[in-house]
């Protein structure tokens, strides 16, 4: 029988998602709420929100929906999840109780220590007071997180004691992400390059993804703003065998045993943020998602099936599943909207699509995008991600940026470096 699957969201991920999964044998249809101009070219749009939960669980009804998959992490939050298993409905993603630790970073620390899982040392205060007096006497450079979401943007490095009480100022008093910030975790700041993993949980076993290395801050050089994410590459460069058996033994065993001894019922994809010290892998966070644009990159390189991998993660049942992966090299620029993170316009015409995509290897994934009277235009921070695989890193880059060179917006702004320097020391 093939399946109807319903994707939700609408960013690169989504579409890079909904293209892979396009390919499976087993997907009669698919529908992305609220997808894009991409993944309107690969099935159809339903205009609900990611985190509506009761229209997509009433939208998955009515329309004979087989399976789910949950691309953004606030819907997670929101138990969408839950909703649609409660409901009898079969959907990729990990409870509430579960994707917490990508909702509550104190949360996810005391997992982390609790399991040995390595990780930078903190601690957790709700009293600005008491957070203050600790940053007088801490050493520097230290790191302020807003404990909720906070879109990427709640994560602050402190140089010394007046950024860090400008920090808790911006999170505990002005509450600027919410009641996110009303509690904070104040860690120790970790050097070394990093390094996203991504790994399929069935709540008892774990299929560790090839690794992939985000580019985060906005500009070339890794300076300015903290943004969603500007680019990846994969793989990262940075992770031999005994690497890959260290996050193994240190990171995903314990995580396995953690969630079995917490009774963490955790199905769906864990993508654990790492920073590669001298003395080994810590977390610096877990996502509970498919990072974007990280899935950009590891749908390109995933030569199997996706869908039965999804589906028997969802069913507790991944079984030894050894999927295949390309050995190239993906790259994954992204163009982002003039001002991104910051404030942007949209509704800029975009030009060229066809043209990169009409190169070999390259596929150009929607993230803010819209058809206005068949013309596609700007509708978002992020707009596209261009993709290219080859058989070096060197050559996926070039074959990027050459693609990346067709397209043109007014005020579009990239990252020129993606991949050519490891971001950090
Ligand atoms: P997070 O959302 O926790 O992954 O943090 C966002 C970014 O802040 C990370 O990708 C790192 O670049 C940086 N960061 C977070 N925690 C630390 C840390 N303990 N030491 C150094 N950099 C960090
Ligand atoms: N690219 C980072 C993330 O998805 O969180």
């Amino acid at each position: 029988m093939t399946k109807r699957v319903l994707i939700t969201g609408s960013g690169g991920r989504e579409h890079a998602l909904a293209w892979k999964l396009s390919q499976s044998a087993g997907v009669e249809k698919i529908f992305i709420a609220p997808g894009n101009a991409g993944t309107a070219a690969i099935g159809e749009n339903v205009p609900i929100a990611p985190d509506d939960v009761s229209s997509l669980v009433a939208f998955a009804k009515s329309n004979a929906i087989d399976f789910t998959v949950v691309g953004p992490d606030d819907a997670l939050a929101a138990g969408v999840v839950d909703a649609f298993e409660d409901a009898g409905l079969k959907i990729f993603g990990p409870r509430a109780a579960a994707a917490r630790l990508e909702s509550s970073k104190a949360f996810a620390k005391d997992f982390m220590i609790r399991h040995g899982i390595p990780t930078a040392d903190y601690r957790e205060f709700t009293d600005s007071t008491a957070a203050r007096e600790y940053c007088r006497a801490a050493k520097y450079p230290l790191v302020v997180k807003a404990d909720g979401l906070a879109l990427g943007k709640g994560v602050i490095i402190a140089a010394n004691f007046s950024e860090a009480d400008a920090a808790l100022r911006l999170c505990m008093e002005d509450l600027a992400f919410g009641e996110a910030g009303s509690r904070v975790v104040i860690e120790e700041f970790l050097e070394g390059v990093e390094c996203s993993i991504h790994a399929l949980v069935d709540g008892s076993t774990y299929l560790l993804f090839p690794d992939c290395r985000d580019h985060k801050k906005a500009h070339d050089g890794d300076q300015g703003p903290n943004t969603g994410g500007m680019g990846t590459i994969s793989p990262s460069g940075s992770v031999d065998d005994a690497l890959r058996a260290r996050i193994r033994t240190e990171i995903l065993d314990r995580f396995i045993a953690g969630i079995q001894k917490d009774n963490l019922d955790f199905r769906g994809m864990l993508f654990p943020g790492l920073m590669l010290t001298a003395s080994g892998p810590k977390v610096l966070e877990f996502n509970c998602r498919w990072g974007d644009p990280e899935t950009q990159v590891l749908v390109r390189r995933l030569e199997s099936d996706l869908l039965p991998l999804l589906e028997s993660t969802a069913a507790g049942a991944l079984g030894a599943a050894t999927p295949a992966w390309d050995k190239k090299a993906a790259v994954c620029v992204v163009l982002a909207s003039g001002g991104y993170p910051g404030s942007y316009e949209k509704g800029k015409a975009i030009s060229g699509l066809a043209d990169a995509a009409s190169l070999d290897e390259v596929e150009v994934f929607h993230a803010g995008t819209k058809a206005v009277n068949g013309e596609i235009a700007t509708n978002g921070g992020r707009v596209l991600g261009v993709t290219a695989k080859a058989e070096t890193l060197e050559a996926a880059r070039s074959l990027a940026y050459r693609a990346a060179d067709q397209i043109s917006f007014a005020g579009v702004q990239r990252r020129n470096d993606i991949g050519a320097t490891p971001t950090h020391s």
